[in-house]
């Protein structure tokens, strides 16, 4: 079943290339939260990986053996393969990572875990690419108890290709620890300065706002059975 689509955001100024820009600040940080060992001269997946940013980021960081990019979105893995010719990454349009044929040492995805519905799924096969004592790597703020949820999802839901979900934080850890993982939780967003001049655009306060910064996490899931 092909389940892919033109670009992941459709707002009218701006597709994927916008949400290129407006994660371009984060990824410092981002990288931050990853320990090198999992990453230099290590096998690599970046699941969600859009235009394929995060992957050549790491790699100028923390040069890895190589790397598979996987999407949806059909423009943003031709501008990934472009962008990508001097980095030893690989893209791929795929709706079915049980299709890939290598095995990773570390898998990451940033802002995905709240598009996919059946988290089981997802990390059971995860599990199944990830070599013994792998490390997951996803971001996720649980949304469920923010007064802006419905808006948030509302508007999500009007450009982005795939809906959002609403898991909570327990049913993620406990997919996890249910697959055999050992579950650690980094904090995102410590500093001191917090920019809330974009608030509006998810949230319907400001106070939202920082319960959505509270509430977000690096989850590192280690493969350990
Ligand atoms: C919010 S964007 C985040 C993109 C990128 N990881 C980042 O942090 O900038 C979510 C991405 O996940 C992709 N995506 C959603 N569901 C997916 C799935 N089942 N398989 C592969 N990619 C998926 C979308 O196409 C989109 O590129």
């Amino acid at each position: 079943m092909d389940t892919s689509y033109e670009t992941w955001w459709s707002e009218e100024d701006g597709g994927d290339l916008s949400m290129e820009k407006d994660h371009e600040y984060a990824w410092p940080a981002t990288i931050d939260l990853l320990d090198p060992k999992d990453i230099l001269g290590k096998k690599i997946l970046d699941f969600g990986c859009n235009r394929g940013v995060l992957l050549r980021k790491l790699y100028d960081r923390y040069p890895y053996e190589k790397a598979v990019g996987v999407d949806l979105a059909r423009q943003s893995i031709a501008a990934a393969k472009e962008n990508s010719q001097d980095y030893p990454i690989t893209f791929y349009i795929e709706d079915n990572i049980a299709n890939l044929t290598e095995t990773f040492h570390t898998a990451i995805s940033t802002s995905v875990l709240y598009l996919i519905e059946d988290l089981n799924d997802h990390i059971s096969k995860i599990h199944d690419l990830l070599l013994d004592g792998g490390v997951y790597y996803t971001s996720f703020t649980d949304q469920s108890k923010n007064p802006s949820l419905a808006y948030m999802k509302q508007e999500i839901d009007k450009y982005g290709a795939v809906k959002m979900q609403n898991h909570t934080l327990t049913q993620v850890v406990d997919c996890f620890l249910d697959h055999g993982f050992q579950v650690e939780l980094i904090r995102e967003h410590t500093g001191p300065h917090i920019d809330v001049s974009g608030y509006r655009r998810f949230h319907l306060s400001v106070d939202d706002y920082l319960q959505s910064m509270a509430n977000s996490f690096m989850i590192k899931a280690r493969k350990i059975k």
